[in-house]
């Protein structure tokens, strides 16, 4: 069935997570933790970290109906060669899923599609 979610997250809400690996590993995947890890830059940690929470919010949304469940690491929100984010996961491989996130200064916000 088809369906849309949306979120939207501060990204200070994720500050605190920035030095903390414990807290950051419980949202990102190991594929997402080793490109957060690889950005020198406090703004991009928070903004790709508050992304990837946002897409995977909206990704919740979007399959609810299907009663599945899962962790936020067992899904990894990654870009392609142009910068596009996309969804790979083990769990959710029936499904096609399209995403789009954005970021601001002090907000991230993400929307999945569910074709
Ligand atoms: C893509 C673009 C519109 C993003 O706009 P922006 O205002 O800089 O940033 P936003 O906050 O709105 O969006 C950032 C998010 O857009 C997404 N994004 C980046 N490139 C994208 C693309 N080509 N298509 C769709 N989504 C894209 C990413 O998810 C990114 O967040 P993430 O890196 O944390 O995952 C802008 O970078 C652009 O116009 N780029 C030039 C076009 C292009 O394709 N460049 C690549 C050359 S191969």
């Amino acid at each position: 069935m088809k369906n849309i979610g949306i979120d939207i997250v501060k990204l200070e809400r994720f500050r605190s997570f920035l030095e903390n690996e414990r807290k950051y590993s419980r949202i990102l995947s190991e594929k997402e933790r080793r490109i957060f890890e690889s950005f020198t830059s406090p703004q991009r940690r928070l903004e790709y970290l508050a992304g990837r929470f946002a897409a995977k919010e909206a990704i919740i949304k979007a399959v609810s109906a299907s009663g599945i469940r899962f962790d936020y690491v067992e899904l990894s929100v990654l870009n392609d060669e142009k910068g596009a984010p996309y969804l790979e996961s083990e769990k959710l491989k029936s499904f096609e899923i399209l995403l789009s996130i954005a970021h601001t200064e002090d907000d991230a916000i993400a929307i999945a599609l569910l074709k």
